[in-house]
């Protein structure tokens, strides 16, 4: 369905308290929970693994959204799907063999994302879009939260959303939405938003008024 979704990014949130900080933002209407994974070579940043996905597993009701941005994926595809994750997002630039990673994702049981950095064409996934479920177009450079959103990147979202025509692909964006780029991203035809620091910047998990807040404004 295409109804707008809500995934807060938990690279935002409080890393000693991951368990709460997810049940705090499904109580405030998350939809879905984003984990960015990063391993300091796809990306010049490291968070976590699939240990640290099988232990918010517990705590999280919805749909957790994995977003791989390490290279190589495929020797870590199983142990993301056993660790729970409902979807497993895979960068087309983090490999030769994008087509086979896909299929492996399938495979594991989980579905199957493919994201595209900002530098990187709409064209570049022309001829996936049958073996996919989602693309996520990143409107910051992968790496860190709370960077500027890059407004060039609206015009991809539209060519995309044209590609993927009547296919049941969804479109997340994953940089710098806020309450202002939100409203851009969605009548480009995005219906996933991934928003980090828009969501936790104002609030703690001992005051979770203003997740609220910016989720609702979102
Ligand atoms: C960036 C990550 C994003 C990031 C979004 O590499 O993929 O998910 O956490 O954070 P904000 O919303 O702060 O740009
Ligand atoms: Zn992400």
């Amino acid at each position: 369905d295409r109804t707008v979704k809500i995934a807060p990014s938990i690279l935002a949130a409080d890393f000693a308290n991951f368990g709460a900080e997810c049940a705090a933002v499904e109580r405030q209407g998350a939809d879905w929970i984003h984990v960015d994974v990063m391993d300091g070579h796809f990306v010049p940043n490291i968070t976590f693994g699939p240990a640290m996905c099988a232990a918010l597993r517990p705590h999280i009701k919805g749909v957790m959204d994995v977003h791989l941005m390490i290279a190589p994926i495929d020797p870590y595809i199983d142990a993301f799907a056993q660790a729970g994750a409902d979807i497993i997002t895979a960068h087309v630039e983090a490999g030769p063999h994008i087509h086979r990673t896909l299929q492996a994702i399938r495979g594991a049981g989980a579905k199957a994302g493919l994201a595209l950095n900002p530098g990187t064409p709409a064209s570049a996934v022309a001829s996936l879009l049958d073996d996919v479920d989602m693309i996520c177009v990143m409107t910051v450079n992968p790496g860190f939260g709370g960077q500027k959103f890059i407004h060039s990147q609206v015009e991809k979202i539209r060519d995309l959303r044209a590609m993927i025509a009547d296919r049941p692909v969804h479109i997340e964006v994953d940089g710098g939405v806020d309450p202002d780029t939100a409203p851009l991203v969605v009548a480009a035809g995005a219906d996933v938003l991934v928003a980090g620091s828009a969501v936790f910047r104002d609030g703690s998990v001992t005051d979770p008024a203003p997740y609220g807040r910016n989720i609702a404004a979102i």
